[in-house]
């Protein structure tokens, strides 16, 4: 496939380097690296200068990604009271920090306002509620439903027709929200919507973007009301593996600007905000794994078992995602293989490969663009401590950044009560 986003942009560890942070931090090992992740949000800042550019967090909560991204400059997306905290105790300021959730509670809302996060994107009639509740004076916009649906994974869908997410615009829903909100005088300064996940371009995100504009057009005619944000959530995609061709960041950015500005009139200029998680963190990451039984099934291509799995990347049993597997000093003819991890289930990370066939026990094998939803979305499903993930500096030092999961630590919610 060759088109403008054909580069290959992911980070990869050189041989040497995998086997010395393996030496040294154990596997599986998360890795991330400091200059890509810092130049990717330079590319994304200087590709969206037109508002507030905000790095969806729930794609790595890192505190150490979280410092690295508020310090160039994004404010942070948050999804949960932890994830808010998460970014207070990284050193990110309250009011760099945008609030979102579908269902907020009233601890998280008046925490929220208490902190004083800088913007809060309300979900549905109920949340009006809480706000109202909380007396809070900070800048909200509405969450719209627009109706679009992104064609991706139905599983990372949330802007089309029967999403849960945000107030229907179709059925008026969505204007009676913002008229309900001027009336009890909460301070709605915009709109929001966020249509899906891994898009390699812009279609989706902009006609979910053209119904805001098109909503914040009504509500002027309608309510009086001005739009000071339309905010289009995130969602550009990343390489995967070769058949993964996202646009690039400037040109994606060119493309969704152009449609925005064409839609919007001359009576309003919102600022334009975007908030992608995946694309700004992904390819910066990779994960570590060393092999340790190989074997031949009565049926079907071969298995390498590597020492982590679902635990650490639930996304190929979630979504059927694909990843680009690097054996690291083995480079011999290769077989079909696919590599399992080592839950008691299937667990099958990565098929359809073609790996060397001295691949064994004790070999390595790096897997590429693993920055995004794997260290946040890890678990510890057969007491597997999550992995530990290793920063690695703009000097070259690597520095752990969060810890493997100890055996004190996997522990320490338990509670056996004394007569059991
Ligand atoms: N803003 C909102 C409101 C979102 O819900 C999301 C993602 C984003 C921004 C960032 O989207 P991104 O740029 O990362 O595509 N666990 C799934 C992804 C779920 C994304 C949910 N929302 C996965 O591993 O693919």
């Amino acid at each position: 496939m060759t088109s403008v986003g054909a580069t290959d942009t992911r980070f990869a560890l050189a041989e040497n380097q995998a086997w010395e942070l393996a030496e040294e931090f154990g596997t599986p090992l998360y890795v991330l690296d400091e200059s890509h992740l810092r130049s990717r949000a330079r590319t994304w800042k200087a590709a969206w200068p037109h508002g507030d550019l905000s790095f969806a967090s729930k794609a790595n909560s890192t505190l150490a990604v979280l410092r690295i991204m508020a310090s160039e400059g994004l404010s942070i997306d948050v999804a949960s009271e932890g994830e808010l905290r998460a970014a207070l105790r990284a050193g990110v300021p309250a009011h760099q920090c945008r609030l979102h959730g579908n269902n907020k509670t009233w601890e998280e809302v008046s925490f929220a306002a208490a902190v004083g996060v800088g913007k809060a994107i309300v979900d549905n009639f109920q949340e009006l509620e809480l706000w109202q509740e909380a007396n809070a004076s900070l800048p909200l916009l509405l969450r719209l439903a627009p109706g679009v649906d992104p064609k991706t994974n139905a599983k990372i869908s949330t802007g089309q027709a029967d999403t849960k997410f945000g107030f229907p615009i179709a059925d008026g829903q969505a204007m009676e929200a913002l008229r309900l909100a001027i009336e009890s005088g909460l301070n709605i300064v915009g709109f929001h919507c966020h249509v899906g996940s891994q898009l390699l371009d812009p279609g989706a995100q902009v006609q979910g973007g053209v119904q805001l504009a098109w909503f914040a057009r009504a509500a002027l005619n309608e309510l009086g009301f001005v739009a000071e944000v339309i905010n289009v959530g995130g969602g550009l995609g990343v390489r995967y593996t070769e058949s993964d061709d996202p646009l690039p960041i400037p040109e994606y950015c060119k493309r969704l600007y152009a449609a925005l500005s064409e839609t919007l009139s001359d009576s309003l200029s919102p600022e334009l905000a975007q908030e992608p998680g995946r694309s700004l963190v992904a390819e910066s990451g990779v994960t570590l794994y060393r092999v340790g039984a190989v074997k031949k099934p009565a049926l079907g291509d071969r298995y390498v078992v590597v020492d982590g799995g679902l635990s650490d990347n639930p996304r190929p049993a979630l979504y059927g995602s694909r990843y680009e597997v690097r054996p690291i000093g083995v480079t011999g003819p290769g077989v079909p293989s696919r590599v399992s991890g080592k839950h008691c289930e299937t667990d099958l990370l990565f098929t359809g490969l073609t790996l060397p066939e001295d691949l064994g026990p004790g070999h390595l094998l790096q897997v590429l663009c693993t920055g995004a939803y794997n260290s946040s979305m890890a678990s510890q499903y057969n007491r597997y401590p999550r992995p530990a993930t290793v920063l690695i500096r703009e000097s070259g030092r690597a520095d752990l950044v969060q810890a493997r999961d100890d055996w004190e630590s996997m522990f320490a919610r338990e509670r056996l009560p004394e007569d059991l």
